[in-house]
């Protein structure tokens, strides 16, 4: 069976985009792959975070990963920071990566753009995660298709390990879904919805509640044309509601403009609001079931264990393979 990594930052509380760029796939990929998803709360650090707030997104993301159906029976859940084999290979990796490819990162650009304080482990995040993905070798890794840069690197990175010191590292490839790689902003909706957008009515959160999700999909910037049609630069509004709700009813795009051609703008912004309440309910359902509960420290417990199994195999390669630490004479 072919492996899969994927992580998520708990940098703020979660989003739609996050839910069908990512975490909607994972849920169908657990069937059949093994697979390991991970909390990365080690890259969620490169900007300042609060201390109890951190807590909090990290539980919360463990909790929203097994409500949307991850089952630990199936894939491996972990927090980054408890499988310490990351921040080792992490480093390793830094010596493989450049300064000058890591300042071309766009996230790095966008992060750190008119900041003063601008920390290191930002510059260095992508060696870092592609320690994450291999690790585990990896074939597979899932993602929006804000990350595709950083696995692009990720795989450069693996090759130029591979043929300084040995052939270690799977060369992972990189899936973005179809459609809902890149939910937008509902203010701004040529730029993505986003965990740490200030302004609360562009993005909807995964714990939203349903009153707040119908309001916010209701004053989502549109257009006058009051044509239901997928067109992404003349109608980035109209056609990120359509990727939304196409993601949520598995319906396609050609569907969608079939059945709303002659309706109005008011019916299809409440259809949109109802399929997002309806995908969401029993996640958070579920979510409320599980926030507080012993189960999901166990199933922490148990991937954090797996995983540095794992983990600490390939790292103790990576490490022989370019001559660190010694050989014992006995
Ligand atoms: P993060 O935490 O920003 O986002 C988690 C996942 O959600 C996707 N995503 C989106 N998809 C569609 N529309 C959006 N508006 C949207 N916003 C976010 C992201 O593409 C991602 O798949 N660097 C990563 C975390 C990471 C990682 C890894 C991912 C660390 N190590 C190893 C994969 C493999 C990040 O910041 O994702």
């Amino acid at each position: 069976m072919e492996t899969i990594f994927s992580g998520i930052q708990p940098s703020g509380s979660l989003t739609l985009g996050n839910y069908l760029g990512a975490m909607k796939q994972f849920v169908e990929l657990q069937e059949d792959y093994n697979c390991y998803f991970c909390i990365v709360d080690e890259h969620a650090i490169t900007v300042p975070q609060d201390r109890l707030k951190l807590r909090k997104n990290i539980r919360e993301l463990a909790a929203l990963y097994i409500a949307s159906g991850i089952d630990p029976n199936k894939a491996t859940l972990f927090i980054q920071s408890e499988v310490p084999a990351h921040t080792q290979l992490g480093w390793i990796m830094q010596t493989q990566s450049y300064i000058g490819e890591l300042e071309r990162m766009t996230q790095f650009k966008d992060k750190s753009k008119g900041k003063e304080a601008v920390s290191s482990a930002l510059l260095t995040y992508p060696p870092l995660m592609a320690a994450d993905i291999l690790l585990y070798n990896t074939s597979l890794v899932p993602v929006g298709n804000d990350q595709t840069q950083h696995l692009e690197l990720t795989r450069d990175l693996a090759e130029r390990f591979n043929n300084k010191y040995n052939d270690i590292f799977t060369i992972p490839q990189i899936k973005v879904s179809e459609v809902g790689a890149r939910i937008m902003s509902l203010q701004e909706p040529t730029k993505k919805m986003s965990k740490s957008d200030v302004n609360q009515k562009a993005t909807i959160y995964m714990l939203d509640e349903p009153k707040q999700i119908e309001k916010k999909i209701k004053s989502a910037v549109t257009d006058s044309d009051g044509v239901v049609r997928f067109d992404k630069e003349q109608k980035p509004g109209i056609s990120n509601l359509m990727t939304i709700l196409a993601s949520c009813t598995n319906q396609t795009l050609e569907q969608i403009e079939e059945k709303y051609r002659g309706v109005g703008y008011g019916q299809f912004k409440q259809d949109v609001a109802d399929a997002v309440v309806n995908e969401l309910r029993p996640i958070q359902e579920r979510f409320y079931q599980i926030i507080d509960s012993q189960e999901l420290d166990d199933i922490l417990d148990q991937g954090a264990e797996k995983a540095s199994f794992v983990a600490n195999k390939t790292l103790a390669k990576a490490k022989k393979a370019m001559g660190l630490g010694r050989v014992k004479k006995r």
